[in-house]
């Protein structure tokens, strides 16, 4: 069955680019994007890698581990990396799968016969600290992933896991956020001390509570 929300991460042992990794020895305890990718050596694919090795910082400031996928074996990957690193303007400093049996690709329904039988779709999948899995996402072959969509998810998650909070529409880090509707009115003041603002019964807002 496929991968839900909420569910546990699937364990793996599978080389990559920086060796052989056990993925939840791997994850420890933090935070983690895996993200598959159709196939090496193709354009799209180059410029989504060199994308996520500019951004890695931004991923290690929010104890987010990031690990790519693709069905090439691990000499094709390593090949590959030396392209990234020469034409997008980056090191790329994180694990690339080296999935050629697909047996991750099927573990985590990478592959969408109706898609393409041989080559995985753009797959996101966020994994919290506990290893359940946070957020899926599907991309086509044909359109890179927006991976500061990415980050502003992984803000939205690690606050809503630590505040009875959610988060509005295109909400950037920062901004107002809504009160989960579990809090009673009367609990408010207590829990959400910055002040708040009844727009209706149902839709209270406050300032970001961790800023
Ligand atoms: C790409 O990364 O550019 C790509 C990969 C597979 C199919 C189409 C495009």
């Amino acid at each position: 069955m496929a991968l839900r929300l909420g569910d546990i991460a699937p364990d793996f042992t599978a080389e990559t680019s920086e060796g052989v990794i056990n993925f939840h020895q791997w994850l420890g305890n933090s935070w983690a994007v895996l993200f598959s990718h159709p196939k090496d050596y193709t354009p799209v694919c180059t410029t989504e890698l060199g994308a996520v090795a500019r951004l890695k910082e931004k991923f290690d400031q929010r104890n987010v581990k990031v690990i790519a996928l693709s069905v090439d074996p691990v000499d094709s990957h390593k090949e590959w990396i030396k392209d990234i690193n020469e034409t997008q303007n980056c090191v790329v400093n994180f694990p690339i799968i080296a999935d050629a049996d697909k047996k991750v690709s099927d573990l985590y329904d990478m592959i969408h016969p109706n898609a393409s039988d041989t080559m995985t779709v753009r797959s996101v999948f966020i994994i919290g600290n506990d290893k359940k899995v946070k957020l899926i996402l599907t991309y086509p072959a044909s359109t890179g992933r927006n991976f500061d969509e990415i980050l502003r998810v992984i803000d939205s998650l690690q606050l809503t896991a630590n505040y009875s909070v959610a988060t509005p529409a295109n909400w950037k880090d920062g901004e107002d956020v809504v009160i989960a509707t579990s809090v009673k009115n009367e609990d408010i003041a207590a829990k959400f001390p910055k002040g708040h603002t009844v727009i209706k019964p149902y839709l209270r807002m406050t300032p970001q509570p961790n800023k």
